[in-house]
């Protein structure tokens, strides 16, 4: 499984939203991270449908959406039409995981879950069959620029544990905090995916900080 780079979108300059969605197509980059919010699980609210309409129709690379929303069922197929590739729900908002999990793969889309700072691992072990992505929060969901929580390293150790006593295809990804500072150490712990928004889109050349992640997990 390779190593993949995912730009926050959040921390891109909404402006010039076109101007960094070419950089990310023409850099190394593998995904596009695209954050949804509600200002009801979280608080904060990002942009929604029309905006995400406007990204895929210039993204050249797999779409990721990370749903930070209560009851994401009701928008799944919505999702799907407009064109996510991978859905990612929150564990917190879904009673019935393993029925939200179909229905994302029956939309045609491959199904994430993501966990927040304090749910544990354990909680997947009935669904990681399922899963082709879990999404470990390294910072409490709703905010860019946070500061990473040192206690993912050993979630990642046990999600990564979990995936292999199985033999899960699921990936790894990490979402929160990531830079230059923890991101060899993620992947030696046993993620895949790392999500990068500020460290990213705060650079002064964002092109040479994805091409600079991705040589420091490859
Ligand atoms: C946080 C979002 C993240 C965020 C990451 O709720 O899910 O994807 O954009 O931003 P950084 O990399 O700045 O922590
Ligand atoms: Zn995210």
């Amino acid at each position: 499984m390779s190593n993949l780079i995912a730009p926050s979108i959040l921390a891109a300059d909404f402006a010039n939203l076109q101007r960094d969605i070419e950089m990310v197509n023409n850099s190394e980059a593998d995904w596009f991270h695209i954050d949804i919010m509600d200002g009801v699980f979280v608080p904060n609210i990002s942009f929604g449908m029309p905006v995400l309409k406007a990204i895929a129709k210039h993204a050249k690379k797999t779409i990721d959406v990370h749903l930070m929303i209560v009851n994401p069922d009701q928008y799944i197929q919505t999702f799907a039409d407009l064109g996510a590739n991978i859905l990612t729900v929150h564990y917190e908002v879904c009673p019935h995981l393993h029925r939200t999990i179909q229905a994302i793969k029956d939309a045609g889309m491959k199904a994430g879950v993501a966990l927040n700072p304090h749910t544990p691992i354990s909680v997947l072990e009935d669904v990681i069959i399922d899963l082709d992505l879990v999404c470990i929060m390294s910072v409490n969901p709703g905010f860019g620029g946070q500061s990473f929580i040192e206690n993912t390293y050993k979630k990642v150790s046990q999600l990564r544990q979990l995936i292999d006593f199985t033999a899960s295809d699921c990936q790894i990804e990490i979402d929160g905090g990531v830079t230059n500072i923890n991101a060899n150490a993620l992947i030696e712990a046993g993620a895949n995916v790392l999500v990068a928004g500020s460290f990213v889109f705060g650079a002064e050349n964002p092109t040479e900080t994805i091409s600079d992640l991705k040589n420091l997990i490859a």
